[in-house]
This record gives C-alpha cells, structure tokens and sequence, in this order.
C-alpha cells in the first residue's frame, strides 16, 4: 500500500510503499479516507514526544477516518498500532477504539474534531470546569485549535470571549466565530503592556485561560486572571518556558492545568467527541479544511509547522 514512512527521527517521511496490516486478535484494519495532519505528528516522528520515539520504518499519523475492513462502518480513530500509522490506505487500530460516525458529518470535518477538536473543547468543559458567564482568554486563537476553543467557550456560554494571535486575517475569523474582542501578539508581544491588551479585550479580570503558546503570551496572561482563575496549558507554540512571579499564582489562588488529549479518560473523550459531531452537524461548530493528496506529505509536513490556519487533511 501507499504510505508516509518515517526512516529517522526528526526526517520528513517519505511516500513510497509500505506492508499492508493484518489484524490480530482484539484489533481491526481500516481503509482510510482522510488522515488529519497535527503538530503532535512533526514531534512524534522527531522522538521528542512523551510517548517515546516510534518505531523505525513506520507509517507517521495518529488520527483518521476510514472504513473499517470487513463490516465497513464508517469511523473515527486515533491511537494506530505501530509500526502502522494514519498517512496511508490501511491502518491497524484496536477493535473497540474507533468511533462510529453519522452519515451527514463529512471526513474531513470528523477528522479535524478529533485531535484539534477535542484539544479546543476538553481544556474548558473538562478541565477548566468553565461556568456560565465566566470570561475566557483563548491564546493561539489563530490556529485550528484555538479556533476551537473560541467556538466552545461560546457554546459552554462564556460570557467574554476575548481571542489572541497574530494572523490578521484569522483573528477576523475568530471574531466571525464568536469572539468578542480580539488581541494582536504581533503588536503587544510581552509583558505588562501584554496583560493589559488582555485585561482591556476581557472588560475586567480574565476567569479561564486556553494556553496552546505558553512563552511570553502565557506569562502575560496569567497576569490577567482574577482571584480562582485557571490556565490551561496544552502546547508550546510560542516558547518552551515561561517565568512568572510566585505571588501571582498564590495571591490569586490560580490553578495552573495540564492538559493532553491522550490522558484524558477514553470514556471522557468519547462523550466530548460525539458532542462535538452534534454540534457541527448542526452547524454551530465550523472548521476550515484542505484535503491534500497522500503523495504531498513533504510540503504538508513543511506547512504544519509554519501553522496552515485550517485543518489539513490526507486522502491516500
Ligand atoms: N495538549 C494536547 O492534547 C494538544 C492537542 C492538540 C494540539 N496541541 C498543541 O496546540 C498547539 C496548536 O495546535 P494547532 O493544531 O492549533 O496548530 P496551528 O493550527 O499550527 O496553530 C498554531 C498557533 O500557534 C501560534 N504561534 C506559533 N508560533 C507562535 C509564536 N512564536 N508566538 C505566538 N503564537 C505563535 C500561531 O499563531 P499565528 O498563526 O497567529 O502566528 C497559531 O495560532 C500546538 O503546539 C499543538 O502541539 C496540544
């Protein structure tokens, strides 16, 4: 079969061929319609992931939708079994992962609901606790993530919105989305000039950050929240460390919170993954997506880690 094939750690993949999976006990095979592409991808195949580094020659990409060989439901799946990976016809995954999609959603949008979606949504329905009217400062609001995490502090009924990145263009896009006010990182970079931008955009004190920066822009934001204000951080697309004073965190009570898709309780995640398929087949949910040939993966690769500003997808 045609696959993407990382040879070594931190190369791009090449397309070539690739020994089709056979499912063992307790797994299945699935031909793949479209595989999500995803920055979690690039750091996986650079060994520097948390999971350890893959396997060499292996199929890189971790979610897709596809068919499941033999019965031919129609699914969602994440998780492949190594050596197998999304970029490719056929993947392997354990038989009870995937999850049945609807007709009316489209692969591509079932796709980008996976791993962006779940990473815009989980950090504040589940882990923030978010509550009606609270304030949100959505950071990276110009990604596919962050343009997530705008729509689904709207639905969990935010109060204020507030949408910070540097992509004039998407920051529009987010206010069409619900945003309220908007912050551009590419004029307030750092700092205390930062905090204010953020605590002007949110009308007051900000109650829940979406961290998928950290860097200067989390700093500055922590500096924004109010008494029992919360920081999800999930990803470091603006610096690695960030350094902010210990009176912040204890003379406000802040909750600093971790957050990765893949610890996140299966059952959890289902329930979050099937509520946003509900939301977007009804049309409150909207994500951008470009379907890319299989054979491109070396400027997709290229392109996801200059941020596209939509949901790339593979169709092998
Ligand atoms: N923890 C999890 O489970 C989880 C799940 C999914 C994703 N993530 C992480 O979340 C992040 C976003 O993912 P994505 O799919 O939304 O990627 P994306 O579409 O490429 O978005 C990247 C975002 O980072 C911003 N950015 C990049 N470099 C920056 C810098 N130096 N300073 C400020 N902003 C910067 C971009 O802003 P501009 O375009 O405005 O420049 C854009 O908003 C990634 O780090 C990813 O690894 C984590």
């Amino acid at each position: 079969m045609h696959a993407a094939v990382l040879h070594q750690l931190g190369a791009t993949p090449a397309y070539e061929s690739f020994e089709e999976p056979v499912a063992g006990e307790g797994q299945a095979v699935v031909e793949v319609a479209v595989a999500g592409v995803n920055p979690v991808d690039v750091r996986k195949a650079s060994g520097a992931y948390i999971s350890g580094p893959p396997p060499l020659p292996s199929v890189v990409g971790t979610e897709g939708v596809g068919r499941i060989a033999g019965d031919g439901r129609r699914v969602y799946f994440d998780a492949p079994v190594a050596p197998f990976g999304a970029f490719a016809e056929q993947v392997l995954v354990a038989a009870g992962a995937p999850i049945e999609l609807p007709d009316a959603i489209d692969d591509g949008v079932a796709a980008a609901l996976g791993i962006a979606g779940l990473a815009g949504w989980l950090p504040l329905a589940w882990r923030a606790r978010l509550r009606a009217g609270e304030t949100v400062l959505v950071l990276g609001a110009t990604g596919v993530v962050g343009q997530f995490a705008v729509q689904a502090a709207k639905l969990l009924g935010a109060g204020q919105v507030v949408a910070a990145g540097r992509d004039a263009e998407m920051l529009e896009r987010a206010r069409r989305l619900g945003a309220d006010a908007v912050v551009d990182l590419g004029a307030v970079e750092s700092g205390e000039a930062l905090t204010q931008a953020f605590r002007e955009a949110a009308g007051g004190d900000v109650d829940v950050v979406h961290d998928p920066l950290w860097g200067a822009p989390a700093a500055a934001a922590v500096e924004a929240l109010g008494v029992g204000g919360r920081l999800v951080q999930l990803g470091q697309s603006a610096g690695a460390d960030a350094t902010f004073p210990s009176a912040s965190i204890r003379g406000r009570q802040l909750e600093l919170l971790g957050y990765l898709n893949f610890l996140v309780p299966p059952d959890v995640r289902r329930a979050a993954y099937r509520t946003l398929v509900e939301h977007a087949v009804a049309g409150r949910i909207a994500v951008e997506v470009e379907r890319l040939p299989l054979a491109a993966v070396a400027d997709v690769w290229e392109r996801v880690q200059r941020s596209a500003h939509r949901k790339l997808v593979l169709v092998p």
